[in-house]
């Protein structure tokens, strides 16, 4: 489907949940944020409907965010049931990674994709900070488990904030002998007005990926690493507005994402569904058109309608808003 801005939208993101078994500080507050109700959670065969419908509209990739999707009881059968849903050709995830050792089997097998793995910082003591309650060995362990069992590509989700000292080069280290695909992203200062995250971060957090580049370049040539150069056909399958880079001889790439200082909005391909079954045109848009009730009442062409119209409101760019309502956890992303 193409939207009123000529761009092209067949990806949806779909927010399972918005519980999580961590509390990240830029994500929820400590005590967790007032969680939807299970009544307003989208069922699982509401989910299954609403992907049967995106379908016949031209979605051909679905991604399940959170929250954490794996917390979300009934995750591995549905995958299979997008799996095969006539249209949809591909489905991934983004995840924390720390139930992969335990699912990461049965996931591959219901026709996941692959993974997006959430992980901050190599630091132990840090990474128990940020999460408040993980630790860093069942995150690795998770990555460990999705590249074992096949996911291809596996890509780690490094936010970077200025003032948390974090340890770029460790982590673009990760790339040369392992085939992952570690990209930073711009921490983007979200959800502050619903007080959600207060942890204290604005933009002057906001490390802007061309500085990071430089960094990164730099300390890796002083360490004789060589030199960062553009991934070319070594960039991994992907859906989103990442750039990627490698070291000559890696096995993975290093990859970049720039909400804030480089606008991709011209580039969106991109609807969100939330876990309450509200269609989300933009995520640093509020505005938002409820699918559940058509998805409840069983009336197909009254979600195709929904889907229309939420189509029809993508912004054309987010003309520098970054606040949310909504937090990241409730939006997935
Ligand atoms: P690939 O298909 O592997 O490229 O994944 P992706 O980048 O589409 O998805 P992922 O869930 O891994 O998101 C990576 C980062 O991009 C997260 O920080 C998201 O919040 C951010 N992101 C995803 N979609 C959008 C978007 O439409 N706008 C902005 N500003 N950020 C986004
Ligand atoms: N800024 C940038 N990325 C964020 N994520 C969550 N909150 C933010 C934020 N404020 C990332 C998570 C996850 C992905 C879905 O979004 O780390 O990898
Ligand atoms: Fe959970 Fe992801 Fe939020 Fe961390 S960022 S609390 S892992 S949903």
């Amino acid at each position: 489907m193409k939207d009123s801005h000529g761009r092209t939208i067949d990806y949806l993101r779909i927010s399972l949940t918005d519980r999580c078994n961590l509390r990240c500080i830029y994500c929820m507050p400590d005590e967790g944020v007032e969680q939807m109700s299970h009544e307003d959670i989208l069922r699982i065969e509401e989910i299954e409907e609403a992907v049967r419908v995106a379908a016949t509209m031209g979605i051909t990739r679905v991604r399940l965010t959170g929250g954490e999707p794996l917390v979300r009881k009934g995750v591995v059968d549905l995958i299979r049931s997008i799996k095969n849903t006539p249209g949809i050709e591909h489905i991934a995830m983004t995840t924390n990674g720390v139930l992969l050792p335990r699912m990461a089997d049965e996931l591959k097998e219901a026709g996941l994709s692959r993974v997006n793995i959430s992980l901050d910082t190599l630091d132990p003591a840090q990474f128990s900070m940020i999460t408040r309650r993980g630790k860093l060995e069942d995150a690795l362990a998770g990555i460990r488990a999705a590249l074992d069992v096949g996911f291809d590509p596996v890509k780690i989700n490094a936010v970077t904030v200025r003032s948390l000292n974090q340890d770029y080069l460790a982590f673009a280290k990760l790339s040369i002998e392992n085939p992952l695909h570690v990209r930073f992203i711009e921490y983007m200062p979200v959800g502050e007005s619903s007080g959600s995250s207060g942890c204290g971060w604005g933009k002057e957090d906001v490390v802007p990926s061309e500085e990071l580049i430089e960094i990164i370049d730099e300390r890796a040539q002083a360490e004789g690493l060589g030199a960062l150069i553009p991934a070319g056909g070594a960039r991994p399958e992907g859906w989103g507005p990442a750039r990627y880079y490698t070291f000559e001889g890696a096995l993975g790439t290093v990859g970049f994402i720039s909400p804030l200082s480089r606008h991709f909005c011209s580039e969106c391909n991109r609807l969100r569904l939330t876990a309450d079954g509200k269609l989300r045109p933009c995520l640093f848009s509020d505005v938002e058109f409820d699918l559940r009730d058509a998805l409840r009442a069983n009336d197909t062409e009254a979600a195709k309608a929904v889907f229309a119209e939420a189509l029809g409101a993508k912004p054309d760019d987010h003309h520098d808003k970054v606040g949310t309502e909504r937090g990241m956890s409730q939006i997935g992303g």
